[in-house]
C-alpha cells in the first residue's frame, strides 16, 4: 500500500492489516485497516498512529509523503486504544513533535498506557481549535465512541471529519474510498462493526448525531480510523447510524441455538417453519457453535425477535449459548421480542435460564418457553409451531 492523497495535501498514511482474523473476540474474516492521516500545511499534523506491529507501514508512508518524518510538528491523538496508539512511543521518538493534542481523558489514558510525563501534551476539549496555517482543526469530544478519551477532529476548510472509531468498519482493502468498493459488502461490514462495537453506546450515538446537526458542520468527507473513507456519500453512514442507534428493526427473527443430539435443532426448525408460514420474511437459524458470536450479533442488530434454544446440560445451558448470551448482554440490544426453547433428558432447567437472561436484557418475552423431553415427535413439535405463531403475532403488533 502507498500513502494516498485524500484531499489536497491531506494523506491517508495508515496500515492495512490483511491477516488479522480475531480482533479481541470480534471475527475479522476480511482483516481491517488502521487509518492514520497527515495534513501538510504550515504546520504538519499527524492524526493517530497504527497498531504496533504495523508501525513500519506508517513510517514508510511518512517517508513517502514527507521525505523526513521529523518534519511533523503535531501529533493529534483522537483515540488511545492500542490499535491507534500502539506505534506512538516509536513515532514520538522519531518525530519529536512540538505538541501532542488529546482530550482531557486522552491525556489520562496516554499516561496510563505509556507512563511518560515528559511528552508535550496539550489538552483540548470540545469547541477548542488550532491553526495549522491555512487550515483549522476543530475538536469534538466523543466520549465512549469508543472509549472515554475519544474525539473527532474536524477541518472546516476541507469539510473533512476525521472520526476515529465512529463510522468505521473492519475490512482490509487496497481501495481507500467508499465508491471504489462494493456498496453492499461495505454496509455489511459497517453494520457488523456497529453491532459489535457501538450498539451498547446507541443512546450516545443519538446524542452525537444531534450534536453534529446542531453544530451545523458541513461534512463532505468522513475519514474513520478503520476501513474505507466516505467521500461519495458520507450521509449514507450517518443515516445508517441513526437507524441502528434507534434500534430500527426489520420483519426478521433470529433463532440462536445449540443442540446435543439434534432434538433442540428439530425444535429450532419447527419454529423456523412456523415463522415462515406466519409471513416473517427474514429468519436466520444460527447454530451457536457454527457461527461466530460477532456474526450472530450482526444478525441480532436489525432483528425484531431473538429466539434462544438450548438443551439442558448439567442443570444449565450449553457453554456456547452462555458465551453468546454474555456477549449479547454486554452489547445491550434494545426493543427485542424474546422466546426460549430446548430439549432435556431429566431436569430441564435450560428454558428457565434462557428466559431469565432475556428478561435481564429487557426483551418482551412471548410464551412460557417450550421444553421437550428427549426426542420430539411430530405431535410434540406442534408446541414449537405454536410458539412461532405467538412470536409472529407479537412481531406484527
Ligand atoms: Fe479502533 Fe477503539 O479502537
Amino acid at each position: 500500500m502507498a500513502a494516498i492523497e485524500i484531499k489536497k495535501d491531506i494523506y491517508w498514511v495508515g496500515a492495512v492489516d490483511w491477516n488479522i482474523r480475531d480482533f479481541h473476540g470480534y471475527s475479522t474474516d476480511k482483516g481491517t485497516s488502521y487509518n492514520a492521516y497527515l495534513i501538510k500545511d504550515e504546520k504538519i499534523a499527524l492524526f493517530d498512529t497504527v497498531k504496533k506491529e504495523l508501525k513500519g507501514d506508517l513510517i514508510h508512508h511518512l517517508y513517502q509523503v514527507l521525505g523526513d518524518p521529523s518534519k511533523i510538528d503535531y501529533i493529534i491523538v483522537n483515540h488511545v486504544e492500542m490499535d491507534h496508539s500502539g506505534s506512538l512511543r516509536e513515532l514520538i521518538d522519531l518525530i519529536k513533535p512540538e505538541k501532542i493534542f488529546c482530550s482531557p481523558m486522552g491525556k489520562k489514558a496516554l499516561l496510563e498506557h505509556f507512563h511518560r510525563e515528559d511528552w508535550p501534551y496539550q489538552v483540548v476539549a470540545t469547541g477548542d481549535f488550532i491553526s495549522l496555517g491555512t487550515r483549522t482543526v476543530q475538536f469534538l469530544e466523543t466520549k465512549m465512541l469508543h472509549w472515554p478519551d475519544s474525539m473527532f477532529s474536524y477541518i472546516p476548510e476541507d469539510k473533512l471529519l476525521i472520526s476515529s472509531d465512529a463510522f468505521g468498519h473492519h475490512w482490509a482493502t487496497s481501495e481507500r474510498f467508499d465508491d471504489e468498493v462494493d456498496s453492499h459488502e461495505l454496509m455489511m461490514h459497517a453494520s457488523k462493526y456497529y453491532a459489535n462495537i457501538l450498539m451498547i453506546f446507541s443512546p450516545i450515538v443519538q446524542k452525537l448525531l444531534a450534536q453534529l446537526k446542531d453544530l451545523g458542520l458541513q461534512i463532505e468527507m468522513i475519514a474513520p480510523d478503520h476501513g474505507v473513507i466516505w467521500r461519495t456519500s458520507p450521509e449514507t453512514i450517518m443515516v445508517a447510524y441513526d437507524r441502528w442507534s434507534q434500534s430500527e428493526t426489520k420483519n426478521k427473527a433470529v433463532i440462536i441455538y445449540d443442540t446435543m443430539w439434534d432434538s433442540t435443532e428439530k425444535m429450532a426448525k419447527a419454529l423456523l417453519n412456523s415463522l415462515q408460514r406466519e409471513g416473517i420474511t427474514q429468519i436466520k437459524l444460527l447454530h451457536a457453535r457454527k457461527n461466530h458470536r460477532s456474526d450472530i450479533m450482526s444478525e441480532v442488530l436489525d432483528a425484531r425477535a431473538v429466539i434462544l434454544g438450548s438443551p439442558t446440560l448439567n442443570n444449565n445451558i450449553m457453554p456456547a449459548m452462555a458465551d453468546i448470551i454474555t456477549y449479547m448482554k454486554g452489547l445491550r440490544p434494545k426493543d427485542k421480542i424474546g422466546a426460549a426453547f430446548g430439549s432435556f433428558g431429566w431436569s430441564g432447567e435450560a428454558v428457565k435460564h434462557l428466559t431469565g437472561h432475556m428478561t435481564d436484557m429487557g426483551f418482551a418475552i412471548v410464551g412460557e418457553g417450550v421444553k421437550i423431553k428427549n426426542v420430539p415427535t411430530h405431535e410434540s413439535l406442534e408446541a414449537c409451531s405454536e410458539l412461532g405463531r405467538m412470536v409472529a403475532e407479537a412481531m406484527r403488533k
